[in-house]
């Protein structure tokens, strides 16, 4: 593995992707930011007293004090996915994208401009919009009409003494990027790590699969009662795919799913070494059709814990469905099939799945500490017409996944709530849990990793 080194310049080569791995050092200057150390002292004793290698402690997944540490020292602090650019074509379209208690208003100033607010009326705090989705030329407040524009300003508020200033009173921005057609947002109230130097060198892989230029063909929602960490853990684990996932399993060969089925670094040692000469093999055969091939597996000290697995599909298969054949058009950049996908995780909020065919993006938002959503969406290439898309067949596999994933993450929920519930041990198919439970107490800035 190569060390990053996030001060040089991105250049979209297949070498930079091959095996980097972040390794941030505090003080380097341009290098990510760590977020202050936590002052709440429960929350030191509650780290203290968490054994690596062991679930968390039952307040991590229950308490609403927990939660609103994690607000504060996690959520708040990262660049998460809240969409793509395809569901707001038209200036003034808007989306809510709603996570813990806030809403932020995701907005199209212009063909160029994509904005974000918070979702709070700068006179007595009324929230501006109430619908999920829509389009507004103008933000006006249903309480006193107070009115804003696309760009946040405040236009009008009637009756104001002399001395206001309504220049003072723009909506609170929040920060945002579109990246690759990818709409990030980050809640921080200071600078957020930079955004370039975090996610720069995944560029070339979004390019690949052309998710710029991507057309949203079906989405999905699977509300979850469940702490989001327990959310996020389900989906860095595979060691239950065999016994939760019958579909899932069947367009996927066993020695994957052991080896490398949570990420390059998830199975048993011996596993993931027996697989590697298979990978190598189709690397090759990959990167001659032009797909920048190698994997991104930050470590816990890491500030967005990326994880990018690229690998060939199950032998026969073109795409991940359930006869194995492709339901949509090829994407981006291919001009033939590898045969290969690709998991690409980070915040780690957001995970995106791509085969040759179609690419699922999926949102893991916390909302409160027994609450969380979990989104899907399907992008196919934006030159696809809908005949062309077999909409059922695309959504077949990782719909029933994922309907199955709510059920045994709220069965896990329900079972931690027990007086009973003790830490339980990982097994060796659970190693990226255990990171994600290393760089998440990191957020705390008390340097445990291990
Ligand atoms: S609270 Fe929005 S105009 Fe009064
Ligand atoms: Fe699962």
């Amino acid at each position: 593995m190569t060390q990053s080194n996030v001060n040089e310049p991105v250049i979209a080569t297949p070498d930079l992707i091959r095996g980097k791995q972040s390794s941030p050092c505090a003080g380097d200057p341009g290098l990510p930011r760590r977020s202050a150390p936590c002052k709440d002292e429960n929350m030191h004793r509650l780290i203290a007293d968490v054994q690596m290698g062991y679930s968390l402690p039952q307040d991590f997944y229950v308490s609403d004090a927990v939660f609103a540490a994690d607000m504060e020292q996690v959520i708040s602090q990262k660049w998460i996915l809240a969409g793509h650019v395809s569901r707001i074509p038209n200036k003034g379209d808007y989306f809510l994208f709603k996570i813990g208690g806030e809403q932020i208003i995701v907005i199209r100033e212009n063909a160029d401009s994509v904005r974000a607010f918070f979702n709070v009326c700068r006179h007595r705090g009324s929230t501006i919009c109430q619908a999920e989705s829509g389009n507004a030329p103008r933000l006006v407040c249903p309480y006193h009409a107070w009115t804003f524009g696309l760009d946040g300003r405040l236009i009008s508020a009637r009756l104001m003494p002399d001395d206001f200033d309504k220049a003072e009173n723009g909506l609170h921005p929040c920060h945002i990027r579109v990246f690759h057609g990818l709409i990030f947002i980050n809640m921080s109230e200071g600078a957020p790590d930079d955004f370039d130097a975090t996610f720069g060198d995944m560029g070339p892989i979004l390019d690949y699969h052309g998710i710029a230029g991507a057309r949203i063909a079906h989405a999905g929602s699977y509300p979850t009662t469940a702490n989001w960490k327990l959310v996020i853990e389900n989906f860095f684990e595979c060691y239950h795919c065999v016994p939760s996932h019958p579909e899932f399993c069947s367009m996927h060969d066993a020695e994957s799913i052991v080896a490398v089925g949570a990420g390059p670094s998830s199975g048993p040692a011996d596993a993931i070494q027996a697989y590697a000469p298979k990978i190598a093999a189709w690397e090759a055969r990959a990167a001659a059709l032009g797909r920048p091939v190698g994997n991104i597996d930050d470590a816990a000290d890491s500030s967005h814990l990326r994880l990018l697995m690229q690998r060939m599909n199950k032998d026969g298969w073109a795409a991940e469905t359930q006869d194995g054949t492709a339901p949509s058009p090829l994407m981006g950049k291919r001009t033939a099939p590898d045969k290969g996908r690709m998991h690409l995780s980070f915040s780690p909020f957001s995970q995106i799945v791509a085969d040759d065919h179609f690419v699922i993006l999926f949102q893991f938002t916390p909302r409160s500490a027994l609450e969380s959503d979990v989104e899907m969406i399907w992008l196919v290439d934006g030159r696809a017409t809908e005949t062309e898309v077999d909409i059922e067949k695309m959504v077949w596999g990782y719909h029933a996944t994922t309907s199955q994933d709510k059920i045994i993450t709220e069965n896990n929920q329900a079972g931690i709530m027990s007086s009973r519930y003790r830490p339980g041990r990982y097994s060796e198919q659970e190693g990226s849990v255990v990171k994600f439970q290393q760089w998440y107490l990191n957020q705390f800035g008390l340097e445990r990793v291990e």
